[in-house]
């Protein structure tokens, strides 16, 4: 079985159509959540994802989006919180609000957990150097994936392994290309792949609207704490 693994897609649709025409062929989507937020289009990304059936569990910034969390006042412009509850229908909100925090899926004898940001909580950045996650033992044959960083990232944890897929709509390790991967749960392998699109373009729509067009593609080892 192949299943697709997205996150932080953060209305970034010309992101999102390249990654979904890359993975070809799939069993399951799940997303780490983060649908929503910074860019344009999120609207027609929440659309997109509800229509394919994804699989996904609620990020910070849907927490943010429907007011389940305040935004931190010094960041809420950079997120564009308010402009993104204004561009989704109250369907829609309902849908994110809507969002479990976690999943869990079995396959081929694999356990397959779905969170937004840690085992915890959907805010704590799990970079592969943080002490949180050096105290993280999972069992045999776990997979757990995360978001959140906007960095790919591979790390065994006792029996299991976590796995952040990276950004698709916002990378931040100076790479512009949408970040995303497939888990075979027949082999128990995992492909981290980058799929390029015309950011240029999308950088250039930002500017027009007034958002930094440098948050798309043009971040690098950008960490919160
Ligand atoms: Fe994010």
């Amino acid at each position: 079985m192949r299943i697709a693994v997205i996150s932080d897609v953060h209305g970034n649709l010309p992101a999102l159509e390249a990654v979904l025409a890359d993975m070809g062929s799939i069993d399951a989507l799940l997303c780490c959540g983060d649908l929503v937020g910074y860019y344009p289009d999120v609207a027609e990304v929440v659309d997109r994802l509800r229509a394919l059936g994804a699989l996904s569990v609620r990020g910070n910034h849907e927490l943010m989006a429907t007011g389940a969390i305040p935004a931190p006042v010094e960041r809420a412009g950079y997120y564009r919180i308010d402009w993104t509850r204004r561009a989704l229908s109250p369907e829609q909100l309902g849908w994110l609000a809507a969002l479990p925090c976690a999943l869990e899926l079995h396959r081929d004898g694999l356990a397959i957990e779905v969170r937004h940001a840690s085992p915890w909580d959907e805010e704590t950045y799990l970079y592969p150097d943080s002490p949180a996650l050096a105290g993280l033992t999972l069992p045999d044959a776990r997979w757990l994936f995360l978001g959140h960083t906007h960095h790919p990232m591979l790390v065994r944890a006792g029996g299991g392994v976590v796995v952040n897929p990276g950004s698709v709509g916002q990378p931040r390790d100076w790479n512009p290309k949408a970040a995303y991967g497939v888990l075979d749960t027949a082999s128990g392998g995992w492909e981290q792949r980058r799929v390029g699109y015309d950011h240029r373009a999308y950088q250039r729509r930002l500017e027009v609207m007034g958002v930094d067009p440098r948050s798309v593609g043009l971040l690098g080892r950008m960490r919160f704490a």
